[in-house]
C-alpha cells in the first residue's frame, strides 16, 4: 500500500547473483518455481505484507528491463523499483539502499533465493524493526550436530543450544543499515545483520519459518516445488 507521505517501509531484494551452486544456466533468481521466477515469488510475499510500501529489486545488471517486465504482475500492494545489482550481494544491497526515497525509515532485506518465506514472517520482522531494534533476524534452531575442524580432524563439538541459523527477511532501522554499509567497504559479509553487529548495535532474533529456507542447490529447488505444490493443493497460494 503506497503511503500518502511516501513509503515508510521499503524491502530490498538482492537478486543479482549467478547461482553458481545451482549449476550452469539462468541466474538463480530467474529460475522457475511453479511456473514463475524465484524472484517473483519473493516479491509477491513482500508486496502482500501490509507493512511494506515499496520493493526495490537489485537485478542482474544486464537484465534490469527484463526483470521490470516480468515483475509487472507480481507486486500488487506495494510500489516496485528495479535497479542494477553489483558484483557481490553486499554491493547489490548497497546500490538498492542508495536509491531509497527520504521517507523510508525502516528497511527489510530479503533474498530472492528465499521464495517461500511466509507473509506472516515479513510482518513479524517489520513489526520488530519498527518497535525500535537496530536489526532483526529470523532465526531457527540448528538441528545437525556442529563440529569445528582443521583439515579432516575434529577439533571441537560446538554446543548447538546457543547457535541459530538465520534467514531473511531481516529488518533494520534505515540509519543503522546505511551506517553499517558505509563502514563495511573493506569487509564482505553474507548477511546485512553481520554489518550492523560490527557497529556494536543491537540485533534481535524473532522465530524463523521453515518455509523461508534458501534455495541454494538443485535439491532445494525440488523441495521448493513440493512445498509450493502442497500450498496450491491446500488452496493457500
Ligand atoms: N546476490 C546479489 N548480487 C550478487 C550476489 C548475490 O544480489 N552479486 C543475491 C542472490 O541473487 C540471492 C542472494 O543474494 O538472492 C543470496 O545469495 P546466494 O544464495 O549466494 O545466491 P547466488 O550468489 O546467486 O548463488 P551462488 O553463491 O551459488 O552463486
Ligand atoms: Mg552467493
Amino acid at each position: 500500500m503506497t503511503n500518502v507521505t511516501g513509503p515508510l517501509i521499503a524491502a530490498i531484494v538482492p537478486a543479482a547473483g549467478r547461482g553458481e551452486r545451482m549449476g550452469p544456466g539462468t541466474p538463480k533468481a530467474l529460475r522457475l518455481l511453479g511456473g514463475a521466477p524465484l524472484l517473483a515469488h519473493a516479491v509477491r510475499a513482500l508486496s502482500r505484507a501490509r507493512s511494506v510500501d515499496l520493493v526495490v529489486v537489485a537485478a542482474p545488471p544486464d537484465q534490469v528491463a527484463a526483470v521490470r517486465d516480468l515483475l509487472a504482475d507480481h507486486h500488487a500492494g506495494a510500489a516496485l523499483k528495479v535497479v542494477p545489482g553489483g558484483a557481490t550481494r553486499q554491493e547489490s544491497v548497497r546500490r538498492a539502499l542508495a536509491t531509497l526515497p527520504d521517507s523510508v525509515v525502516t528497511v527489510l532485506v530479503h533474498d530472492a533465493a528465499r521464495p517461500l518465506a511466509p507473509v506472516e514472517l515479513v510482518e513479524a520482522v517489520a513489526a520488530a524493526a519498527q518497535a525500535g531494534a537496530d536489526g532483526v533476524v529470523p532465526a531457527m534452531p540448528v538441528s545437525d550436530t556442529v563440529k569445528r575442524v582443521e583439515g579432516n580432524v575434529v577439533v571441537e563439538t560446538v554446543d548447538r543450544q546457543a547457535l541459530r541459523a538465520v534467514q531473511t527477511p531481516q529488518g533494520f532501522s534505515r540509519a543503522a543499515l546505511e551506517e553499517a554499509h558505509l563502514e563495511a567497504s573493506a569487509v564482505e559479509a553474507t548477511d546485512d545483520a553481520a554489518l550492523v553487529e560490527r557497529l556494536g548495535r543491537r540485533v534481535v532474533v524473532v522465530p524463523g519459518a521453515e518455509e523461508a529456507f534458501k534455495v541454494t542447490r538443485p535439491l532445494d529447488l525440488l523441495l521448493a516445488e513440493a512445498v509450493l505444490a502442497k500450498r496450491r493443493a491446500d488452496g493457500v497460494s
